[in-house]
């Protein structure tokens, strides 16, 4: 979407894969504050997104959304404030059904007002779910439906859709759309994140700056993946040009997890000018995905890929330089 926003793919943190629900405003100060101490900020997070179960059960008389009385007392214009304090962008989330997944209000035929909402309390972001929605209100209307809305709010919005691939979303989502979700939800598990990756696969052509995939957000630094696979997840998905969102919990966050995140060269690569994403290249037993950058080089990831149960065993990654074309730089 040219509407100025993501010309590289988006940097931050959402509260999904770290809490679910369960967050309240007292989290996200804390994890506002985290983002700058730890580094996060300094690397290129810069986006600080509540996912689903912010609002309360209802809208008000006016049809208006508000922040939870209880976890969110504050209200939302509050939390917006506290989060540009600290130099960071705000993100939000609602669905483009009639409910969110947790059963909190969803915005189909609501979008105008919500929107409206968004940019009042200073919205940078919107994350918009898929749940809850009948089969015959048509992906697309619901998606566009939002777009709209958000453009006539005047507030530049990135807008992040969530659509779990649902109807081929890169197919017709870079016109209206930031990025768009190619799977399902990722979860802390090998297999999960392959089943990411591999539904992400030949799709880079669809995506250009303003406008890219989305294989959904990071598991780096939760328990369930190793910590070779933490970087595998973090390689793989800036080649991918993916959006990068940690969702982690940063009061926990190790020296190793902070240490893949805040790896410069791969965000340098994610982040890239050229903004051509990468895709799988070679595939035997072990996988190269690669993509060219800005300055003529080309990006490479080595991925000795297992499946589960298998150990790592060191292997040889052959590499012809037909599929990469002229230099590289490699990570593996
Ligand atoms: C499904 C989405 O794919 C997740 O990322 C998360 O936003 C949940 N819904 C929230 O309920």
């Amino acid at each position: 979407l040219d509407n100025g926003q993501a010309r590289s793919p988006a940097l931050g943190y959402n509260t999904w894969n770290a809490y679910g629900g369960d967050i309240d405003e007292d989290l996200i100060r804390a994890t506002a504050d985290l983002m700058v101490s730890s580094g996060l900020k300094k690397a290129g997070y810069h986006y600080l997104v509540i996912d689903d179960a912010w609002s309360n059960l209802q809208r008000d008389d006016q049809g208006r959304l508000h922040a939870n009385s209880d976890r969110f007392p504050s209200g939302m214009k509050t939390m917006a404030d506290y989060v540009h304090s600290k130099g960071l962008k705000f993100g939000m989330y609602s669905d483009a059904g009639s409910h969110t997944c947790l059963g909190y209000p969803g915005s189909r035929y609501h979008e105008k007002e919500d929107a409206e909402s968004f940019a009042d309390w200073g919205v940078d972001f919107l994350k918009y779910d898929n749940c809850w929605a009948p089969a015959s209100d048509w992906v697309i209307d619901r998606y566009t439906a939002m777009h709209t809305a958000l453009n006539g709010t005047g507030r530049p919005i990135l807008y992040s859709m969530c659509d779990w691939g649902v109807g081929d979303p890169w197919l017709w989502a870079p016109k209206i759309a930031n990025s768009w979700r190619t799977t399902g939800d990722i979860s802390p598990n090998w297999e999960s994140m392959l089943r990411c990756l591999d539904n992400t696969i030949g799709l880079s052509k669809y995506a250009k700056p303003g406008a890219w995939n989305d294989p959904d957000m990071l598991e780096v630094g939760n328990p369930g993946l190793t910590e070779q696979e933490q970087r595998a997840n973090f390689a793989l998905w800036a080649v991918l040009k993916s959006p990068l969102m940690v969702g982690t919990d940063l009061r926990r966050l190790s020296k190793t997890a902070l240490e893949i995140l805040t790896a410069e060269e791969v965000i340098a690569v994610n982040q890239d000018k050229l903004g051509v994403a990468g895709d799988l290249a070679s595939s035997n037993a072990r996988q190269v995905y690669a993509g060219p950058l800005e300055d003529g080089s080309r990006a490479v990831v080595l991925f000795n890929r297992h499946t589960s149960g298998t150990q790592y065993p060191l292997s040889n990654v052959t590499v012809q330089w037909q599929d990469l074309g002229k230099g590289w730089i490699c990570f593996s």
